[in-house]
């Protein structure tokens, strides 16, 4: 198939690539023309695993094409994927101004039947009304699906090579076929619906996956109260095939580009038909406060932080991704500055662009995990990256000034670290949370 992919952030140029390694056609388009010269040449504007070596190899295989050229894309493609950003706006509602704009140049550009797949997320109800602006200005018949994307930043191309089911949304069974016909050899777990439902589902999925966290957070910090262990606790209820293990990491709770944006829009969304979500206006303060549990701890061990030296490791949302929106680092990195300490931070990817949103005086940034706890009074985890669990504790604890080690996603063992001579807090880990600020003072490395 010969596919036009309308917008080449995560979704869209993730989605080119695979469909191009599927062997379809496929012309990505954005307006930004510097990112199209960036692509062009086989570079990747975001850090992806996986992605360049994807791109450029359908690049040379002839099958994948960048162009801010929208209307000869349109009018070489049988299939347009639309994937433009819906950002939120201040009342947290999604802003749909892009969407319409390049529904409208699609509009324009036909010179045949197009089947118009809308992957970006848009509240219910955008499709029929983009399916109403297309027809205003369209001289060709068109149709428009709703095809939802679940990928997860980091592991973007398996997650779209080896989805757990692709949702169609469709008003015509035809339409709803070719969309699947495109989608069949990702799996065979294509469940379609009508497209209120679909746009639905994205929705429901990502504020039901972002209530296991803040639930997880919440039974992690009565934890710390009762002497339980989060981790085990989540293990033992995992077990129960009605729950399942995934997305019960407690921790310093959830960031990035969707889980945030998307819970505010559902809670508008809501509200926009007289209906208060309050369960997921919960999860979402209780998601904020989450953020600041690795301060109090820094408070419980130190008093005041004025004048303390805290090494942060990790300033992206999660690991294998060098992507800051929403990341819990930096209400926390602003919140420790606040404070008075001084912040060392570091992160293997995300630095550039952590630094290009928030910089201070008295933020050092670092190479690396060990140059960023040199003369520090406490580590503080914010980022799982696998290369912090590697490093040589005998090294780190030489290297700071007290031996403190905030783990804000549990990454260490209690065991390996307090063995090391570490003062170490964890979330929802309580037993272990024993250090002071005397025993940190009493500890020089
Ligand atoms: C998410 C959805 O998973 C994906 O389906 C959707 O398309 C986009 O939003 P993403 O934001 O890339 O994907 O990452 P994800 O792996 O879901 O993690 C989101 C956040 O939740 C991260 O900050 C992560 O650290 C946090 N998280 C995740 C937890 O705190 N605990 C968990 O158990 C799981």
């Amino acid at each position: 198939m010969r596919i036009a992919v309308i917008g080449t952030g995560y979704v869209g140029l993730v989605s080119g690539a695979c469909f191009s390694e599927l062997h379809n056609e496929v012309i990505c388009v954005d307006k930004d023309a510097s990112k199209i010269s960036v692509l062009s040449r086989g570079e990747i504007p975001i850090y992806e695993p996986g992605l360049q070596e994807l791109v450029i190899r359908n690049m040379e295989a002839g099958r994948l094409a960048f162009t801010s050229d929208l209307q000869s894309a349109v009018r070489q493609s049988e299939a347009v994927i639309l994937a433009v950003g819906t950002p939120s706006l201040p009342s947290g509602e999604a802003n749909l101004e892009i969407i319409e704009q390049a529904a409208r140049e699609i509009a324009a550009a036909m010179n045949g039947y197009k089947l118009i797949m809308v992957k970006s997320t848009v509240p219910v109800g955008t499709n029929h009304r983009l399916q109403a602006l297309v027809a205003s200005i369209a001289k060709f018949p068109f149709e428009i699906v709703s095809v939802p994307e679940f990928l997860r930043e980091g592991s973007a191309v398996g997650d779209t090579f080896h989805p757990d089911r692709i949702v169609i949304g469709a008003d015509r069974s035809e339409a709803a076929e070719i969309a699947a016909a495109l989608h069949r050899s990702l799996t065979d777990r294509i469940f379609v619906t009508d497209i209120r439902s679909a746009e639905m589902i994205k929705y429901a999925s990502n504020a039901f996956l972002a209530t296991k966290i803040s639930f997880i957070n919440e039974i992690a910090n009565i934890c710390e109260k009762v002497g339980a262990d989060v981790t085990k606790v989540a293990e033992g209820m995992g077990y129960d095939r009605r729950i399942g293990h995934s997305f019960l990491r407690a921790g310093i709770g959830y960031g990035g580009s969707c889980f945030p944006k998307d819970t505010q829009a559902l809670i508008q969304i809501a509200g926009n038909v007289d209906y208060e979500f309050k369960l997921l206006k919960s999860v979402v303060d209780v998601n904020r406060d989450q953020r600041f549990s690795v301060v109090h701890k820094l408070r419980r061990i130190f008093g005041e932080l004025e004048g303390r030296t805290i090494a942060v490791w990790g300033l992206a949302f999660k690991p294998n991704t060098d992507d800051v929106r929403d990341t819990p680092a930096l209400d926390i990195v602003q919140a420790l500055v606040g404070l008075g300490a001084n912040v060392r931070a570091c992160d293997p990817v995300a630095l550039p662009n952590f630094r290009n949103g928030f910089d201070h005086e008295r933020i050092a940034w670092c190479e690396d995990a060990l140059e960023a706890a040199d003369g520090a009074d406490a580590v503080c985890l914010l980022t799982e990256w696998p290369a912090f669990a590697d490093v040589d504790l005998q090294q780190l604890r030489q290297r700071m000034s007290r031996p403190v080690l905030i783990d804000g996603r549990n990454l260490f063992s209690a065991e390996q670290l307090e063995h090391a001579g570490f003062i170490y807090s964890s979330i929802g880990r309580p037993a272990l949370n024993r250090g002071t600020a005397e025993q940190a003072d009493d500890k020089p490395a």
